[in-house]
């Protein structure tokens, strides 16, 4: 467990000094939930440019745009990583698609969390199997729900920590660090799309529209999956 001294240094260390203190703490069980969005290639080129032990996973929810995978490969080729991708179990979506219909989740909100569940939430789940520290990419500026969130906090429900390393980062602080070092990142990024998720669910957004308003659109609140459900 950290004391609370230790998550006050961790909290006023710098990013990268941050992501040493929490790996080296606990060096076989840290994890880093990755959707290639900008955040999170911040993120692994941090982690990948220091070694620090932490396994990268993604979670291909099927239904990703095709840049996801380029940028992918492109990720790997650069750092010399090896992504664990999970997806999900196939039962799971031959029932879904069969009783919901292949694009089910725009019927009803019922609907669309079933799918996020199925697809994002479940692989999660198994991914994060073993692991004591999971670092997220979340930054608090991105949404409501996510403004209180600290750098680390105790997951109750899945018995671990949850380390958000940018979660005090502004947008231009990222973009800042991805000119600086060259890190690769999504071309949608540059058509307007901000926050990227599966592809029926995303549309880019207009000048001045919130930051995850492309995300879930059709729907007017609650634009979260499930991932990050915060207490
Ligand atoms: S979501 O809950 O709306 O989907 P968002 O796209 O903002 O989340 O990403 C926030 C963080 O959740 C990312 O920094 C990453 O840690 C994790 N995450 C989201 N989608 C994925 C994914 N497909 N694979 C792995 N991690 C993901
Ligand atoms: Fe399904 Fe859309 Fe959620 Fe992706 S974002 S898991 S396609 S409902």
């Amino acid at each position: 467990m950290f004391t609370e001294e230790q998550i006050q240094e961790i909290e006023n260390a710098s990013t990268a000094d941050a992501l040493r203190l929490v790996t080296g703490k606990f060096p076989e069980a840290t994890v880093f939930s990755t959707s290639l969005g900008q955040e999170d290639q911040v993120l692994a080129e941090m982690i990948a440019t220091a070694k620090l032990p932490v396994r990268i996973f993604t979670l291909d929810t099927g239904r990703l745009f095709y840049e996801h995978y380029d940028l992918l490969e492109k990720t790997n080729a650069r750092y010399k990583i090896n992504i664990d991708i999970y997806f999900p179990e196939a039962p799971d979506v031959e029932t879904f698609v069969k009783e919901k219909g292949v694009n089910g989740f725009y019927e009803s909100v019922e609907n669309r969390k079933a799918c996020c569940f199925i697809r994002k939430v479940k692989p999660l789940n198994r991914a994060l199997t073993g692991a004591k520290v999971w670092i997220t990419g979340l930054r608090s500026e991105q949404s409501d729900n996510r403004k209180d969130m600290k750098m680390i906090e105790w997951d109750a429900d899945r018995g671990l920590y949850k380390f958000n390393p940018l979660i005090r980062w502004s947008y231009d602080e990222m973009l800042d660090y991805i000119r600086q070092k060259n890190v690769p990142y999504n071309p949608l990024h540059d058509k307007g799309f901000i926050s990227i998720g599966c592809a029926p669910c995303t549309r880019a957004i207009e000048p001045g529209e919130d930051p995850r308003a492309g995300r879930w659109w059709w729907e007017v609140s609650h634009k979260e999956c499930g991932l990050h459900v915060h207490q």
